[in-house]
């Protein structure tokens, strides 16, 4: 029935560092090049940043790419908090944006339930807690895993929904007895059966849309959620999330073949950061770490928490290229790192007296790295006419600091950068050939 070309023109941004690499920004810039602009895992856990024309919208359900007018598909592989979806959809209609949404009829549901569970287990590991956002991800992919799950189109059928969400009630209530106090039953009930109503016209077989899509030649943009070092199989588990979070997840969180996936871009700030619990080799607790939070503005965009900050780690740069097959990278922030004298990357890392440059399987192992660095000079005093400059003529019009650093990135990650963003607004990005 679909006829599968080589090079099918399906390509996918993903985070190549624990989340918040600036995903969203990459989606909005290149969603006008495509027709369709998916989400396929995670769900509000994640918050995604467009700034156009100095007014600033983060998205945590609806893709990004819906700014651009592009239709907007919430796959399959999404846990959709319908509360969120819904208040996102009035938020960009009040903005005047009419958003194109196509919400898959199998995604999972997050309920109160779920996100109460979320809070009281993470109060239950104390000191062990792993820093969640507490949006109810981790319980509604144990619950679609265990078969008890609600999906968007239980949303549709009121008799049918009553009978689930008893189940759900009583798989709860040994969990959540004495935790507060969950949702009378009729009222959680009304409230799906209403977000059911106001979404029964955005829903539907987003498989078959897409790939049809594809088939007859229009481009998808797929954008993931997260980033590659907290997917649930990869990255620093029990610290991760729980969803893939790689490239291969497009293709099962949406329902479209492997093969459709022809292109993968791999987002990276030039320094890193992480939100919530485990192992982070490159942290930096000082000052520089201090600097860069301040001036980077790093508080989570949907927590509000702040982000703990530290140099660009290689070893898991080039572990994440790996697994996503990463076709190019982009590099952000590069105006916030810009503001320190001298900048590092961790190339290796020594763990019990010896160097290696792959990336530890456990949180004990990546907790005793020690990162080995190369040091650079910094390039402080770059203004933005320097960056307009490199837009016409190249990154032959950046400080020879920069280029160097730059150089560094794309030797130890094996891959070339395509782009450099200087700043937070849609325009203030150098794409290179
Ligand atoms: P995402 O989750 O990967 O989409 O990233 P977030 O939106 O959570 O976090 C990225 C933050 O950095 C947002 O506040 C962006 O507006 C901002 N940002 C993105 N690129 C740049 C850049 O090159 N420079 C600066 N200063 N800010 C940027
Ligand atoms: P975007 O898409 C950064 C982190 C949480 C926590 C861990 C598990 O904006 O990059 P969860 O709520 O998923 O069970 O939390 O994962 N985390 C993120 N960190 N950016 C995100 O999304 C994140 N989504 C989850 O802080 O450490
Ligand atoms: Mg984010």
């Amino acid at each position: 029935m679909y006829r599968w070309l080589h090079g099918m023109p399906g390509v996918v941004v993903v985070g190549l560092q624990w989340g918040d690499e600036g995903k969203g920004k990459i989606v909005d810039s290149i969603a006008g090049n495509f027709e369709a602009v998916v989400r396929f895992q995670g769900g509000s856990n994640a918050g995604h940043t467009v700034v156009v024309g100095g007014q600033k919208r983060v998205f945590h359900l609806m893709p990004s790419g819906v700014l651009q007018g592009k239709l907007g598909v919430v796959g399959n592989g999404v846990v959709v908090d319908p509360k969120v979806l819904v208040e996102e959809l009035n938020s960009l209609e009040e903005a005047g944006v009419r958003p194109r949404l196509l919400l898959s009829d199998k995604a999972h549901v997050t309920t109160e339930l779920h996100k109460m569970q979320d809070e009281a287990e993470e109060l239950d590991r104390g000191g062990m807690a792993l820093g969640t956002t507490r949006r109810g991800i981790g319980p509604t992919y144990a619950d679609k895993a265990a078969r008890i799950g609600i999906r968007i189109i239980d949303l549709l059928h009121p008799d049918s929904l009553r009978e689930k969400l008893k189940g759900l009630y009583s798989a709860k209530d040994h969990i959540l007895r004495g935790r507060g106090e969950p949702p009378a039953f009729e009222s959680l009930y009304g409230d799906l059966v209403r977000y059911g109503e106001i979404l029964r016209p955005y829903v539907g077989r987003a498989e078959y849309t897409l790939n049809r899509m594809l088939s007859d030649g229009s481009r998808v943009l797929f954008e993931g959620a997260q980033g590659s070092l907290l997917d649930i199989d990869h990255g620093t588990y029990p610290y991760s999330t729980s969803s893939n979070t790689v490239a291969a997840a497009a293709a099962i969180g949406s329902g479209v073949p492997a093969s459709a996936i022809s292109e993968v871009i791999g987002v990276a700030k030039a320094y890193t950061t992480r939100v919530g619990g485990g192992p982070f080799p490159t942290e930096d607790t000082g000052e520089a770490g201090e600097t860069l939070r301040r001036i980077g503005g790093e508080y989570g965009a949907t927590t509000g928490r702040p982000r703990r900050c530290g140099w660009f780690d290689a070893v898991a740069g080039r572990y994440s290229v790996m697994l996503n097959g990463a076709n190019y990278a982009m590099i952000m922030k590069l105006d916030v790192l810009g503001e320190l004298n001298r900048v590092k990357i961790a190339t290796a890392y020594r763990i019990d007296g010896a160097t290696t440059d792959e990336f530890p399987s456990t949180p004990e192992e990546l907790g005793g790295a020690a990162p080995v660095y190369e040091e650079f000079d910094g390039w402080r005093g770059t203004d933005k006419a320097v960056w307009e400059r490199a837009k016409e003529e190249g990154i032959s019009a950046l400080p020879k600091s920069l280029r160097n650093y730059v150089g560094r990135l794309e030797e130890a990650l094996g891959i070339p950068v395509r782009g450099l963003s200087y700043g937070p607004s849609r325009e203030e990005l150098v794409y290179l050939d």
